[in-house]
């Protein structure tokens, strides 16, 4: 059984370095600087063991807006509804605090993360490209009221 629950910076960054999609991991400095203001961290575990997180933070402090920053599942506890616990516990969360908006910013090849936000309830809001490299940033944000 998969359970949800808050988890810590530790739990967090073990599970990143885990992840192949995160190449330079963030350290545990990185986050914790961060993950200052109001903060969410959630990790899923199952038999003991963690399978995904999801962690976010106010980042435009004092408006309603809660940011999804970082999140993943390891690649054998995918498509078992993982990202999608997460999510929802994630939302229920920022319901009980009074958020109206949650977003999060992906790159055009995570179709795995588009789809799963297409498919609960997230728009396309943005489109960002930077001068850095040639990846496609895509902005997108759940309306919560
Ligand atoms: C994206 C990711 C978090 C999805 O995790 P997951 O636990 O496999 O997702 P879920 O099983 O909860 O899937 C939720 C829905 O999205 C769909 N989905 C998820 N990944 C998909 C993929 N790669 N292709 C097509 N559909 C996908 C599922 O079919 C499911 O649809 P349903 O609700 O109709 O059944 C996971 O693939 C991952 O960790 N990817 C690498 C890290 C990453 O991209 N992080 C995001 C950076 S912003």
């Amino acid at each position: 059984m998969i359970v949800i629950r808050e988890g810590d910076i530790d739990e967090v960054v073990s599970l990143m370095q885990e992840l192949p999609e995160f190449i330079n991991p963030y350290s545990k400095e990185e986050l914790k600087k961060r993950l200052l203001n109001a903060n969410l961290m959630l990790v899923a575990e199952t038999d003991g063991y963690l399978v995904g997180f999801k962690c976010g933070y106010e980042r435009d402090v004092g408006t309603r807006k809660f940011y999804s920053w970082l999140g993943g599942v390891l690649p054998t506890y995918r498509k078992m509804g993982v990202a999608k616990m997460l999510l929802k516990k994630m939302e229920e969360w920022c319901r009980e605090r009074n958020y109206e908006v949650l977003e999060f910013k992906t790159f055009n090849e995570h179709k795995g993360m588009l789809i799963l936000a297409i498919k609960n309830g997230f728009e396309i809001v943005d489109v960002r490209y930077s001068e850095k490299d040639d990846r496609k940033r895509i902005v997108l944000q759940k309306e919560l009221i």
